[in-house]
C-alpha cells in the first residue's frame, strides 16, 4: 500500500518516529513535513536523534495565523496527494497540520487514519479541540490511545473504524528512557542533581496569549525557591519578550527547547514537572514523576483520576501550594498501553 504521512509539529515527529519505521517494513511511505515547526531545535533535531526517515517533501509553510497556515497547507498537501495518488493518508494528534492533512485527503477521496483519535478537552476555545473534532469526523480509521477516547467518539456517533490501540508515545519513550542516561549529559551541562529540580514547559495558546495567565505562571516560577529547568518554546519566548518579563534568577534555568533524549533525561530525573503540554503529561505518568498541569482541563483524564497529575491552572497560589505539597499515590497502574500501539496501528492500516 502507498501511504502519505503528514507531520509538521514537534510531538508529531516523535509519534512518527515510532510508526514510520514499522510501517516501512510493509508499506511504501511518503513522509510530508508541512514545515509548521522549522527551527533546528523544534524539527531537525528529532529527525536526527530518533532516526526518522527524512521527509520526502517539505512544504516549508511555517508560522502564520490559523487561516493562512491551514489554508496554505491544504493547497500544498492536495498537490502532493494528486501527484502521488496514495491509498491512505495518516495524520497524528491535533495540530493545524493534522487537520489540513485530513481535510485535503478526504476531499481527494483518500481514506484517512488518525493516530491519537478521540481525545477531547470539551473546550472549543482551544484550536486543538477544533482540529481533533474535524479530523475525527472525516477519518475512517480512528486509532485511540484510551477507552475514554473510544467513548468520546461513540458519544459523537463515531463508531465505525474505531480501534483501541494504545499510545505510540509510550513506545518511543520506553526506548528513549533506556538510552537517555548514556546519551544525554544535560544534567551535568546544567549543573543539576537528580530529583533536585523541577522541569517546566509552557506553550498553549490559552496560556501564552493571555498576558494575565502567562504573568501568573511565570510569577510562580520566580517565587519557587528550588532549581527549575524551563526549556522555552519559541512562541512563549516571544510573548515573554513582548511583556518584558525578566526571568533572571540563579535557580531558574531558562534554556532553548531541548532534543528528545535531553528532554527524557530531564523528565525522568525531575522531582516534579509543571507543564501545559499534552505529551509531557503522559510522559510524566509513564516515568512516575508527579505532574502539575498548568491548565483548567486535560484530555488525559486518567492521569488525574489516578492522582499522578493535578490540574493547577494558571493561579499562582494553586501552583505554589501544589509544588509544596502534591504527592501522588503508590499505585501506578498501566495507562495507554505498554509498547504495542505502533504494531497495532500498522496492522490496521
Ligand atoms: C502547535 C500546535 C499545538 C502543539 C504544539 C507543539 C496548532 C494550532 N498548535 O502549537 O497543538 O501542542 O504545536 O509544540 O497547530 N515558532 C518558531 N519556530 C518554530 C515553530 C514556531 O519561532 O519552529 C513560533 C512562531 O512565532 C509561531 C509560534 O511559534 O507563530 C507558534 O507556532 P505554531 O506552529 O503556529 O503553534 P504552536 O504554538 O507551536
Ligand atoms: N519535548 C522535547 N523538547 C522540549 C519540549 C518537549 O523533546 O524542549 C518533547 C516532549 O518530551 C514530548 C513532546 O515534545 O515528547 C511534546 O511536545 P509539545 O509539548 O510541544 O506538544 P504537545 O504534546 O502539547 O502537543
Amino acid at each position: 500500500m502507498k501511504v502519505v504521512s503528514v507531520v509538521g509539529a514537534r510531538p508529531q515527529f516523535i509519534k512518527a518516529a515510532a510508526v514510520s519505521r514499522v510501517m516501512r517494513r510493509q508499506h511504501h511511505e511518503i513522509l510530508v513535513h508541512t514545515g509548521q515547526h522549522y527551527d533546528e531545535n523544534m524539527s531537525a533535531v528529532f529527525f536526527t536523534e530518533l532516526d526518522i526517515p527524512l521527509p520526502d517533501v517539505n512544504l516549508g509553510i511555517g508560522s502564520g495565523g490559523h487561516g493562512a497556515q491551514t489554508g496554505a497547507m491544504l493547497i500544498r498537501i492536495e498537490e502532493v496527494l494528486l501527484r502521488e495518488q496514495p491509498d491512505r493518508v495518516v495524520v497524528y494528534g491535533d495540530t493545524n497540520s493534522t487537520m489540513a492533512g485530513a481535510l485535503a485527503a478526504v476531499k481527494c477521496h483518500i481514506p484517512v487514519a488518525h493516530v491519537e483519535a478521540g481525545l477531547r478537552s470539551f473546550n472549543r476555545a482551544m484550536p486543538e479541540e477544533i482540529n481533533r473534532v474535524v479530523t475525527d469526523h472525516v477519518a475512517d480509521l480512528l486509532l485511540c490511545p484510551s477507552q475514554t477516547a473510544v467513548d468520546n467518539l461513540a458519544a459523537e456517533g463515531v463508531i465505525q473504524g474505531v480501534h483501541l490501540v494504545g499510545d505510540v508515545m509510550a513506545d518511543v519513550l520506553m526506548l528513549a528512557a533506556e538510552h537517555a542516561p548514556s546519551h544525554s549529559d544535560v544534567l551535568n551541562r546544567l549543573g543539576l542533581t537528580p530529583h533536585g529540580y523541577l522541569l517546566a514547559t509552557v506553550h498553549r495558546a490559552e496560556n501564552t496569549d493571555d498576558p494575565d495567565r502567562l504573568r501568573s505562571i511565570l510569577a510562580a516560577f520566580l517565587e519557587i525557591g528550588e532549581p527549575i529547568v524551563f526549556p522555552v518554546h519559541p512562541r512563549t519566548r516571544k510573548r515573554i519578550a513582548e511583556l518584558n518579563i525578566s526571568l533572571d534568577r540563579p535557580n531558574l534555568h531558562v534554556v532553548e527547547p531541548v532534543g528528545y533524549l535531553d528532554m527524557v533525561m530531564l523528565e525522568q530525573s525531575a522531582r516534579l514537572i509543571m507543564t501545559d503540554s499534552g505529551g509531557i503529561q503522559k510522559e510524566a505518568y509513564w516515568l512516575r514523576v508527579p505532574c502539575l498541569t498548568l491548565r483548567d482541563e486535560t484530555e488525559w483524564v486518567e492521569t488525574v483520576a489516578l492522582g499522578w497529575n493535578h490540574l493547577v491552572g494558571a493561579n499562582i497560589q494553586s501552583i505554589l501550594e501544589a509544588v509544596a505539597s502534591f504527592m501522588p499515590p503508590d499505585e501506578h497502574p498501566v495507562l495507554y498501553g505498554v509498547g504495542q500501539a505502533t504494531q497495532r496501528i500498522v496492522e490496521r492500516m
